[in-house]
């Protein structure tokens, strides 16, 4: 199974570019930029990453992201992913990058998409790896909406470079309601929408970023299982959630990987697709993220091929594209997955 796993073609829906930072690569950073980071080794970074939910974990997260300054700092962390990606066997992958994070510390905006993007192109030359960039705006910031209104704006240049637009960072309390004027707005300028919605969040929030934010994917989304009318419409309406298994875990969502409800989301009829969300953080890549909730789960072969066709559905591609993924995942199963 783990074979099958390594070497099927894989799309990648849900990965913070700045939850792939390693602490190697932090502390490179930290010494380049002289910047103090509240660590002085990898063992004690390792000790500090036990967390007990979402805030617990975002608090730390936005720490480490202080150590990127420069365009060739984006570039290096990007790259650093990509290499990653490639060793395990990723073909496309929609990258989530959080603007504000940066610009709220006098990292300007071009500074930040030009390192990503330069890195997303040299992949696709040598590494093979093809990519889409979403921005996503800080729902933490939702009482002043000036922040994410500024980061549309500085972000309109660079519509050619960013295929959507999400919302992430601390979910109870920020309903994606407050950020609807927002999303028309970005709509209308021709970016798709995403949100994380139902990782700590209710249902409800869910049905606002379906609703309200036309969103086409829902990130995370584990807690529409709570309302059976969710599960219909997810099902109904084949919107993809983006499942994050070893983040689920760190953050507690829940407590042992056997409680996760992946499979019984999937045995619905939803579009489930699995993700690594901040692998420098959870412990784990695409791969591991696939071991992990293979083994707990007891999931088949059907189950993790379908998964990883769900990946190639729910991608922000073209027909053909996807069609020559397809032909990928079909050509890998015929030779080691079948009857067995
Ligand atoms: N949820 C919300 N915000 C985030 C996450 C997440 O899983 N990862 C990085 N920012
Ligand atoms: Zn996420």
């Amino acid at each position: 199974m783990r074979d099958l796993i390594q070497k099927m073609p894989k799309v990648e829906l849900h990965l913070h570019i700045e939850g792939s930072l390693e602490p190697d690569l932090m502390f490179t950073l930290a010494d380049r930029n002289n910047i103090t980071i509240p660590y002085t080794s990898v063992e004690e970074i390792q000790r500090a990453y036990q967390f007990t939910d979402l805030q617990s974990f975002l608090d730390i997260y936005y720490t480490g992201a202080q150590v990127l300054q420069t365009e060739q700092d984006f570039y290096d962390l990007t790259w650093a992913y990509l290499e990653k990606a490639r060793a395990q066997n990723i073909r496309h992958t929609e990258i989530f990058f959080d603007p504000e994070t940066h610009t709220d510390h006098g990292v300007p905006f071009d500074v930040v998409i030009h390192g990503i993007r330069q890195a997303l192109v040299d992949a696709e030359a040598t590494l093979n790896i093809s990519s889409n960039l979403i921005l996503c705006f800080l729902r933490h910031k939702s009482e002043d909406l000036s922040s994410a209104w500024q980061t549309l704006e500085a972000a309109l240049p660079y519509k050619d470079w960013i295929i959507a637009v999400g919302l992430d960072s601390s979910e109870v309390g920020h309903p994606p309601e407050r950020f609807v004027d927002v999303f028309d707005k970005a709509r209308a300028e021709g970016f798709l929408t995403v949100a994380h919605a139902g990782e700590e969040g209710p249902p409800a929030y869910v049905w606002q970023a379906l609703d309200l934010l036309k969103v086409k994917r829902i990130d995370h989304g584990v807690r529409s299982e709570e309302d059976p009318a969710l599960v219909k419409r997810l099902r109904n309406d084949q919107i993809p959630l983006t499942v994050c298994p070893l983040s689920n875990t760190k953050l507690h969502v829940f407590k042992h990987m056997q409680e996760h409800n992946l499979k019984r989301l999937l045995d619905a009829g939803l579009c489930i697709t699995i993700n690594s969300d901040d692998p420098a953080y959870f412990g784990g890549y695409l791969n591991e993220n696939f071991y992990a909730i293979q083994e707990a789960l007891d999931l088949s072969q059907t189950d993790i091929i379908q998964l990883a066709q769900n990946g190639i559905d729910a991608a922000f591609l073209p027909p053909e594209r996807k069609a020559a993924l397809t032909a990928e995942l079909a050509a890998v199963f015929n030779t080691l997955g079948q009857g067995t």
